[in-house]
């Protein structure tokens, strides 16, 4: 397959993970016998420095003309301490999401067996934890009307949403669960917001309607904040609005042992982004200890999108491996970490060629050899 590839690396550590979910889809390439086409856009506080937006436009034309688009991450810390900056670096991404109408975002949620003592969570917790969270990513109080007062002593965000808006990501997360455990959670706050008795009505109605075989579930988003931490294995499936979403996703990333390994994927009719959920990380810039494995699990999700199920499970297989044989950055192992190169490296050897990746690892291991 023919994939232009669109590759926004951002800020902080997103050009060095991204670089190794590069590496990984060139592996693919290469074993697959596959075409796949990079090109890079500014984005974020670099886009700023560099042009005084956030998302050029160069930038958003390229992701409009790509099949894809691959990012790594925003955000500097010069703007995250000064509210009164008049222009952020996350208002490129927010920027982007809306213009390329990615409605859904989609974050899925292991806990991996080789990993069940890295969370801080006890492992009869987290044991067998698998969800998906489907977020609503262009909607909400994220988009909604601000407004700040004269004397600057009062502002507000709406947080609006319609019908139409509920229904799109609802059928996703519905026809996901039918994939999966058959089960989905509507974690809102219908008790107090009226955006959330709306949520709660369109989303009851359509399971109704559409999806009977579907169990469908409700939390409020208080509740659903203390059950994903004191038993996250009854979630399969949860669907949300956009700032729920990314509250309970940064806090369920706690399971799996690190946000370092948690990818996502957002979509909407016509096209396709594909990131890993962590930060800029600012403090690990240009060090070699950021985990790749949330960029390089984004890249999987990338090829499953485009329905390459083969090579976005070998992605997984190879990630696996790397996790069991604590080929991993600092995060996950602090005695004998890789850097975040030599973990892409480990990972692109192994789908070329998965018996002599491990070999070489074996040496390393044995502390015969530091490179893999
Ligand atoms: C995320 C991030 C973004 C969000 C920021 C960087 C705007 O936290 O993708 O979860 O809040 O959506
Ligand atoms: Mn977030």
């Amino acid at each position: 397959m023919k994939l232009d590839i669109a590759v926004l690396s951002g800020d902080g550590i997103g050009p060095e993970v991204t670089d190794q979910a590069i590496k990984t889809l060139n592996a693919i390439e290469n074993r697959f016998d596959h075409n796949f086409n990079f090109q890079e856009g500014l984005v974020g506080a670099i886009a700023i420095d560099e042009t005084g937006d956030p998302l050029p436009k160069e930038t958003l034309d390229l992701c409009k003309n790509t099949d894809a688009v691959l990012f790594g991450s925003i955000g500097a810390p010069k703007y995250d301490n000064d509210p009164s900056a008049p222009v952020r670096p996350e208002q490129g991404l927010l920027k982007l999401r809306k213009e390329l109408g990615l409605y859904a975002n989609i974050r899925p949620l292991k806990a991996y067996t080789t990993l069940l003592d890295q969370s801080p969570l006890k492992r009869e917790i987290i044991e067998g934890t698998d969800i998906t969270i489907y977020r609503e990513l262009t909607g909400g109080i994220y988009f909604g009307e601000k407004k700040i007062s004269e004397d600057g002593n009062v502002a507000s965000d709406l947080c609006e949403y319609s019908r139409p808006e509920i229904e799109r990501i609802s059928h996703l997360a519905f026809q996901a669960a039918r994939k999966r455990r058959n089960k989905v959670t509507l974690v809102d706050k219908a008790n107090v917001l009226e955006s959330s008795r709306l949520w709660r009505k369109v989303v009851t109605e359509l399971a109704a309607s559409t999806y009977p075989d579907v169990e469908l579930h409700f939390l409020f988003v208080d509740n659903a904040a203390m059950q994903m931490i004191l038993n996250p294995s009854q979630f399969d499936v949860i669907l949300t609005n956009n700032i729920f979403g990314d509250i309970i996703s940064d806090e369920a990333s706690v399971i799996g042992g690190s946000i370092g390994l948690l990818a996502s994927a957002s979509a909407g009719t016509k096209y396709a982004m594909f990131e890993p959920i962590h930060g800029s990380f600012p403090q690990a810039t240009g060090k070699g200890i950021a985990n790749p494995i949330a960029a390089v699990l984004s890249a999987a999700m990338l090829l499953e999108h485009f329905n390459l199920l083969e090579e976005s499970k070998l992605i997984n297989e190879a990630v696996e491996k790397a996790l069991e044989f604590n080929l991993t950055t600092p995060d996950l192992n602090e005695t004998n970490p890789l850097t975040t190169d030599n973990v892409g490296d480990f990972i692109a050897h192994y789908i070329v060629s998965p018996n002599e990746a491990l070999e070489k690892f074996k040496n390393v291991n044995l502390g015969q050899s530091t490179v893999i």
